[in-house]
């Protein structure tokens, strides 16, 4: 249905990308933009005044327009950087400057290390107290515990809004509800969310939401950090270069500070990934214009199916039992075979599948394992492939309990 838009995946057949959780396949769109890029007569952006630099500049510009309109937010809200993990780590760093010592900072137990990392180090070097909000026995993170942290002066709350191992989507409008309540300011980890469900941040009112866009369909090295414009306005820049400065005191550094560009600028210091952002830009806007109801049905039609097939067999341990809503990302361990070995043999037979602690080590430890398989499906993954699955997870099966019985 999907999958005439993606030539690596309507050209290999033999081969089953079940690993979108962590990277996604080019569309024809990221492909063609990418062409007409490398066709056109390069120039760096804002920098020149001839015609080549103004073309690039305004498409680089029109690129940050265009997403912040289909996200719902303000063009100048959107800061073009590496991906998430950036994104993350300048939020934490820019949130946490002007905490007081008594403050402390909410991240959950489900969150990627991406999430955890930089929360754990700015904490540490600005003595703040980090919490952790626990999962449940199904490694869904449990929102009923919130309340066990209203009174420790929580001033930030950072969480994924679809976790990559369960697939389960964070409940932001609840979260938010409680983050207004308790004067915290909410981050959302949305780099799982972005190829199932395009977000408005308006609508979820997230202070922070970021994403990346080889997750979606684009190229790697670009990701987005929107943030507030009342927020973004306070925020110090963490880099600085070309670009991103009005004057430029020479040996004054005190007068810096009121030298800055306007946001976004001044948080894009030196040459953006300006091709990439703007491949991102002509992604979403396909992706946007696709009929979403008829998109969501597929991606719930590959969860009921993926779900059903898993629980058939008494050797599969599913990582993660419940109804709440989620994404097709599926975990789960065959008995009596370490994950990486199956990931193995899945490759054999044409599958492509992570096998790990999938970058989740603290919610590995609450649910008491080691590592897992993951299944992380997107749009061009059909029912067929399915069947196909199911059949090579048969054949892995049988094939582990002769090497038992040896
Ligand atoms: N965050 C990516 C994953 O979950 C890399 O696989």
């Amino acid at each position: 249905m999907y999958q005439h838009h993606f030539p690596a995946v309507y050209n290999n057949k033999q081969r089953h990308f079940f690993d979108n959780a962590s990277t996604t396949q080019y569309c024809t769109t990221a492909i063609e933009t990418t062409s007409m890029l490398d066709n056109l007569p390069r120039s760096n952006i804002t920098r020149g005044i001839y015609k080549e630099a103004e073309i690039i500049s305004e498409y680089y510009e029109q690129a940050r327009q265009t997403i912040a309109k289909l996200i719902g937010a303000k063009a100048h809200e959107i800061i073009f950087c590496r991906g998430t993990t950036e994104a993350l780590n300048i939020s934490a760093r820019c949130l946490t400057e002007n905490l007081k010592k008594n403050q402390a900072v909410l991240i959950t137990d489900a969150e990627h290390h991406s999430n955890f990392l930089p929360w754990i180090e700015l904490c540490k070097q600005k003595n703040l107290q980090l919490y952790r909000l626990p999962v449940d026995t199904n490694g869904a993170i449990d929102l009923s515990q919130l309340t066990n942290f209203e009174d420790k002066n929580i001033a930030i709350l950072s969480i994924t809004h679809c976790s990559n191992v369960t697939g389960v989507i964070s409940d932001i409008s609840l979260i938010k509800k409680w983050c207004i309540r308790n004067n915290i300011i909410l981050v959302v980890d949305g780099a799982q969310m972005i190829q199932h469900d395009i977000p408005n941040v308006s609508n979820l009112d997230a202070d922070v939401y970021c994403f990346s866009g080889h997750k979606v369909f684009a190229s790697s090295g670009i990701g987005v950090l929107y943030a507030k414009e009342k927020l973004l306005e306070k925020w110090q820049p963490i880099m600085w270069g070309g670009g991103m400065v009005l004057d430029m005191p020479m040996l004054n550094s005190s007068e810096l500070d009121n030298s800055w560009l306007k946001i976004p600028q001044k948080f894009e210091a030196g040459t953006p990934p300006y091709q990439q952002a703007i491949i991102l830009s002509h992604t979403l806007k396909w992706l946007a214009s696709l009929d979403q109801q008829a998109l969501h049905k597929h991606h719930q039609s590959l969860l009921k199916k993926t779900n059903t097939l898993l629980q058939k067999y008494s050797f599969i341990d599913i990582i993660h039992h419940s109804n709440l809503p989620r994404h097709p990302i599926f975990a789960f361990n065959i008995h009596h075979l370490h994950p990486h070995d199956a990931a193995h043999l899945f490759n054999e037979l044409g599958f492509c599948l992570r096998a790990g602690h999938h970058c989740a080590k603290p919610l590995m430890k609450s649910l008491h394992i080691h590592a897992c398989l993951r299944i992380s499906l997107s749009c061009y993954n059909t029912l067929e492939e399915l069947d196909l699955f199911e059949d090579a997870l048969k054949t892995i099966y049988q094939h582990s309990q002769k090497f038992l019985t040896c």
